[in-house]
């Protein structure tokens, strides 16, 4: 089967979260199971730049109109392996006026959303729907177009004007970001009237590229089977719940779990960590080292100057170190972390480690404790590949209490990682966390620790808990170690997009 599978990040290339790595281990996937993928994203600057100037080359030219004016396109393509990590050919959409700047793809300097994000995914969305018809020139007619979020969302609509066209899959995966533009966007972009109404793109009275995407679809997925039901609701469906649930009754909504991509979040192998181990094979040993060299990374940016003596990294060696990486956004609950964090570092003995960025005030929030308590919380502000998979290594438990997750893929990493999750009980976390209540301990289930209230409180006595049983050895080796033996494989991912893309 051909697939065009279309995304705004992709991981090694960029990214910014995990639709990111999704869209760098699906794509293989399906590969591996005899599909022929195209993976296609915009050529921003910052991919651009990485790229050694013999690995791509230009295989089409094309117009498409945007605001007010028409953009040459360049459709560049690397060769699948020529990046290692992406093992399908790569559709590069070049339009140096829309993706040529440099930084984060969807956020200027200042933190705000670039000014034409509306016009660019829209241009974007137009390229996708070239490509999806086979008018570029390229002679590859794709069977089914996976369409990702927002920014591609207005592809679904577009291809779904054309006939005989290809299947359409549109996978949500965050509803917190619907793409809304002004109605000009959509008069401006010369897109067809018939498109603009209840039914259609129109969202009271704004133009939204997430809707078209969930109201054209063949088919609606989003990433993980809770997320699927919450979405449905008013409480997470941020006023879209009347299309969704429609959808839904057409039973064309599905949750597939994602998967974790064990070449990149391997302990065995990871290359970013200084002590590899698995479940059976020096696990305790090695996450002691990695803890010392997480905690020797984090001294040395704080410090700036020489390192404390070796003998101060044994007395921290033994107190429990919570680790935390993510975006810094109301979403991930680091806000209701600030406030009950005062509470932990008074009662107990632990230590916590911050790698993440986002909103200002959280941030700088988050660099007023480390100031306060010099020795006991470090943080990064920043995006840190290397500190990211330290952490998930060199923690002994990772903090993870979104108010809502679609599907999340840290607590997957911190399951594989020996590093069990504190969780709330939401979207992809309640799909994948065992609670470890004393029957799932007896019973051998338990893999990390969920809270059931978005509360200061049920954070608050969770964590505790989590604190009390790390002083239990044998308990808290056992909870590792059925973390560690969680399989969340992309393949069984694969196989279900795979189905869906089989029906009619
Ligand atoms: P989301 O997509 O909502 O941000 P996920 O848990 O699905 O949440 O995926 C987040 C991904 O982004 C993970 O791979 C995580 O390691 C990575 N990540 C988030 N923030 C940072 C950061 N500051 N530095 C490095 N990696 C980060
Ligand atoms: C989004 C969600 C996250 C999910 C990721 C990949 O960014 O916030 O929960 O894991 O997409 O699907």
């Amino acid at each position: 089967m051909k697939i065009l599978y279309a995304t705004s990040e992709a991981h090694p290339l960029i990214k910014t979260g995990g639709l990111a790595d999704v869209s760098g281990s699906l794509p293989n996937a399906l590969k591996l199971l005899k599909n022929h993928v195209r993976l296609v994203l915009p050529a921003y600057h910052d991919v651009m730049i990485k790229l050694p100037k013999k690995s791509f080359r230009k295989v089409a030219d094309l117009q498409v109109s945007g605001c007010g004016q028409v953009y040459e396109v360049r459709i560049l393509q690397l060769k699948a392996g020529a990046f290692e990590g992406l093992d399908v050919p790569v559709w590069l959409v070049d339009i140096p006026a829309l993706f040529g700047r440099s930084g984060n793809p969807y956020l200027a300097e200042d933190g705000t959303d670039w000014w034409d994000n509306g016009e660019r995914f829209g241009v974007f969305s137009k390229v996708i729907t070239e490509l999806a018809m086979d008018r570029a020139g390229l002679n590859w007619q794709p069977d089914v177009v996976h369409l990702n979020d927002w920014q591609t969302g207005l592809a679904t609509a577009l291809i779904s004007l054309e006939a005989p066209r290809p299947k359409t899959v549109f996978t949500i995966h965050n509803m917190a970001y619907p793409g809304n533009f002004p109605q000009q966007l959509f008069d401006g972009l010369g897109l067809p009237h018939y498109l603009w109404s209840m039914q259609g793109v129109e969202f009271w009275g704004h133009f939204s590229m997430l809707k078209a995407g969930v109201a054209f679809a063949d088919w609606v997925t989003t990433v993980s089977p809770t997320y699927a039901k919450q979405i449905c609701t008013y409480e997470f469906a941020y006023g879209f719940e009347g299309v969704l649930q429609e959808r839904a009754a057409e039973e064309r909504l599905v949750g597939i779990l994602n998967g974790i991509d064990h070449n990149t979040w391997n302990p065995e192998s990871d290359k970013l960590i200084p002590h590899n181990y698995s479940a059976d094979k020096g696990r305790v040993s090695a996450k002691r080292k990695n803890k010392i060299a997480l905690l020797k990374a984090f001294c040395r940016m704080h410090t700036e100057k020489s390192l404390p003596k070796e003998d101060c990294f044994d007395q921290w060696l033994e107190k429990p170190l919570i680790g935390f990486v993510g975006r810094l956004v109301p979403q991930k609950g680091v806000d209701l972390v600030m406030e009950v964090l005062p509470d932990i570092l008074e009662n107990s003995e632990a230590n916590i480690a911050f790698v993440g960025s986002g909103d200002r005030n959280i941030e700088e929030a988050i660099c007023e404790l480390a100031r306060i308590y010099p020795q006991r919380v470090w943080c990064h502000i920043g995006y840190s590949e290397e500190l990211a998979h330290l952490v998930e290594a060199g923690s002994d438990m990772f903090l993870m209490p979104s108010r809502f997750e679609p599907c999340g893929l840290n607590q997957m990493y911190s399951l594989a990682y020996g590093t069990p999750p504190i969780v709330n009980n939401t979207g992809g976390l309640a799909d994948t966390v065992v609670n470890a209540t004393e029957e799932n301990l007896k019973a051998g289930t338990a893999t990390g620790f969920v809270f059931y209230d978005m509360s200061k409180h049920a954070l608050l006595s969770t964590i505790m808990h989590a604190l009390f049983l790390f002083s239990k050895k044998r308990q808290w080796q056992k909870l590792q170690k059925n973390g560690m033996q969680q399989v969340f494989d992309w393949k069984n991912s694969a196989k279900a997009y795979q189905s869906l893309y089989k029906e009619s």
